[in-house]
């Protein structure tokens, strides 16, 4: 088995740092290297992706109950963006006051990004707070959200709404769970990484440019590298800033309009639609003589050799402009927007003009 580990340490509060794991390989007894597992002193509710592979289901099942020393109970549940509602929450809820978990238990999240944001919230409020681990099966679940803390649910048609900081104690990403994704949810984890690469780092960048046949094959050794990459540079975002109040915004480039997108109810899969949005982010950055023409060239290039989409077909509009407003009428008072200015660099723009960001969106419809 091939696992590299590292710590993510939040800042001012290092007591809160945790381990995160990364295997290319797996072997029997892997759950007995996430030490957050062995730790555990209470009961232990596993939420499980429904929809995963049996036999990847079969075999967390085992490796936790191995690991853990406490008593193990589990529950399916259907992922999606549909789970991250209040409708999805009760049942979470419900299990934990059944299994009567305790403060000291332990929820695990086993499953991609939509389980993990709910499963997170579910321990976030459970006691005020029960511990987590996050396993993370999806490539998005990997590079992105099963770190920084960040856990809630929709409400409203407005994205991540009702939400907090919780931050797990152990993640473990398997890079032999990503073979079972369906080309889209790998796409949409490539999305992520198109983001990290033109918005922070010029290295994620040209390994996606370089690599994108082997990308694209699933190649275990450079899946590694990405997740690696994207996980110490995610890390390092919250480790300066964990509530989002600074340096972490520019990890929401392209988020205004992909939440926009998504607020619409176009079926695009999350990180899809950020690809869409650092598409819209670069057109305006241009627009407004941030950035040169010939960087939406070349992230046009590079999302066509991952095969991501670089435009959306006619529909109407109108619902992703009010989308757009509303989730920028919820903000704080000055509005921003993440533009990327050259490859791996982007800086946080205060107030674009409406109809500067109307237009970068209308831009993605074709028609
Ligand atoms: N908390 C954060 O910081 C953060 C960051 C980025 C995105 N997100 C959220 O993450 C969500 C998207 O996550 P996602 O892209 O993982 O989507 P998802 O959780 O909906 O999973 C996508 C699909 O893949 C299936 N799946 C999961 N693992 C699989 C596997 N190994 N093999 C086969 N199928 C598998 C799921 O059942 C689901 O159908 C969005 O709700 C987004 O808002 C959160």
């Amino acid at each position: 088995m091939t696992m590299e580990s590292f710590d993510v340490v939040v800042r001012r509060r290092e007591s809160q740092s945790y381990r995160v794991t990364i295997a290319e390989t797996l072997d029997h007894g892997w759950a007995r290297g996430v030490p957050a597992l062995l730790a555990s002193t209470g009961n232990v509710l596993l939420c499980l992706d429904a929809e995963l592979p049996l036999a990847l289901k079969q075999d967390i099942i085992s490796e936790i109950a191995d690991a853990c020393p406490g008593t193990l109970s589990s529950m399916e549940l259907s992922a999606g963006e549909q789970l991250k509602g209040m409708g999805g929450l009760k049942p979470v809820l419900r299990k934990m006051a059944d299994v009567r978990l305790r403060r000291d238990g332990l929820v695990v999240a086993a499953g991609g990004g939509s389980l993990g944001d709910l499963a997170g919230f579910a321990a976030a409020i459970w006691h005020r707070g029960t511990p987590w681990v996050v396993l993370p099966t999806t490539l998005l679940a990997q590079v992105d959200s099963a770190i920084g803390g960040k856990v809630g649910v929709n409400m409203g048609g407005l994205k991540n709404m009702v939400g907090a900081f919780h931050q797990p104690v152990g993640v473990f990403c398997a890079i032999p769970w990503l073979s079972s994704l369906t080309s889209t949810h790998f796409q949409s984890g490539l999305g992520e990484l198109v983001k990290y690469g033109l918005g922070m780092d010029e290295y994620t960048w040209d390994l996606l440019w370089n690599s994108s046949k082997l990308i694209r094959a699933r190649d275990s050794a450079v899946l590694k590298r990405l997740v690696r990459r994207a996980i110490s540079l995610k890390a390092e975002y919250v480790a300066f800033d964990e509530r989002d109040k600074g340096r972490r915004r520019h990890l929401n480039l392209g988020h205004t309009f992909a939440h926009a997108l998504e607020g619409a109810g176009y079926q695009l899969e999350h990180g899809q639609a950020v690809a869409l949005g650092l598409v819209a982010a670069t057109r305006l950055s241009v627009a407004l003589g941030m950035a040169d023409q010939s960087l939406e060239h070349q992230l046009l290039d590079l999302l066509s050799r991952l095969g991501l989409p670089r435009s959306i077909a006619a529909a109407p509009m109108d619902k992703a402009f009010a989308a757009m407003e509303a989730d920028k009428k919820h903000q704080e008072e000055h509005k921003v927007v993440i533009l990327p200015v050259r490859i791996g660099q982007s800086i946080v723009y205060e107030d674009p003009p409406l109809p500067d960001l109307e237009q970068a969106l209308e831009s993605l419809f074709l028609h």
